[in-house]
């Protein structure tokens, strides 16, 4: 099994959004798939609870002793968020678990890890344990601080606990097009920050589609409605990389 963690301590940002379009990309290609909802908020789990995914535990469960899934799994598994993601958050206990659950899973199953807006557990506990990470940000909350933040983590994680991690980049989303100091601030990044970016050419637009869409449980790309049609062709361009890259 394969680990991509969506990471950003940011709120707000899309991580679920850019963590859900994965998840039904690589659904749509057939990939098996196993989405860890790490949100107490559960925003993820509500979406996903309109598809085929099947919950199949909760994702605190991952922190306790005795953990255990029943074999074999389901095409398209959820471990869903809910409130008890907030107490004893053992990361050790949370490891050994995914650790075992790396063993008894094919390489070919895809793991996504949607992470809460906190620098807790719930952000450093996955990255311990993932191939890949990528970060959505918003150019509103841009800041030069703000990259080096989540360097700085990335960093931290690989130098302690998992030299192998690798970071796909930043993806900018919700950009807002008639906003000048946006597309300043996205010129600013594609000439300073190019080699953090995902792809230097890519970005996700701020457009009603993408809420919409979740709220059907369907990607952006199959909302059918003409409004859709760009972002749900930026924001394919944007995992099918994120794809070929894990
Ligand atoms: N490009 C976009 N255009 C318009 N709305 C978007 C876009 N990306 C995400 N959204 C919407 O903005 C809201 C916040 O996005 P999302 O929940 O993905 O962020 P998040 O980083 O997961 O937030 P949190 O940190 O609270 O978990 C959601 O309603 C989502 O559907
Ligand atoms: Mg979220």
């Amino acid at each position: 099994m394969k680990i991509i963690t969506i990471a950003n301590q940011k709120g707000g940002v899309g991580k679920s959004a850019l963590s859900l379009h994965i998840a039904f990309y690589l659904h749509e290609l057939g990939k098996k798939v196993v989405f860890i909802d790490l949100d107490p908020q559960g925003n993820s789990s509500s979406v996903l609870g309109k598809t085929d995914f099947q919950a199949v535990a909760s994702a605190s469960s991952l922190f306790q002793d005795n953990f255990s899934l029943d074999m074999p799994l389901p095409h398209a598994v959820l471990l869903k968020g809910d409130a008890s993601l907030v107490n004893n958050l053992d990361i050790k206990l949370f490891v050994q678990n995914m650790n075992q659950l790396i063993k008894s899973i094919d390489d070919e199953t895809i793991c996504i890890v949607d992470t809460a807006p906190t620098a807790s557990a719930l952000q450093i506990a996955p990255l311990i344990v993932s191939d890949s990470v990528v970060s959505p940000i918003e150019l509103e909350s841009f800041s030069i601080a703000g990259i080096a933040s989540i360097l700085n983590t990335l960093n931290n994680i690989k130098e302690q606990y998992n030299p192998r991690l690798n970071f796909l980049g930043i993806v900018p989303n919700r950009v807002k097009g008639v906003s000048h100091r946006q597309l300043t601030l996205l010129e600013q990044l594609r000439t300073s920050y190019s080699q953090y970016l995902l792809d230097p050419e890519f970005k996700i637009n701020e457009r009603q589609a993408i809420p919409e869409a979740l709220d059907q449980g369907i990607p952006v790309w199959r909302l059918g409605k003409t409004s859709a049609r760009d972002v749900g062709k930026e924001m394919k361009a944007v995992v099918s990389k994120i794809y070929q890259s894990i």
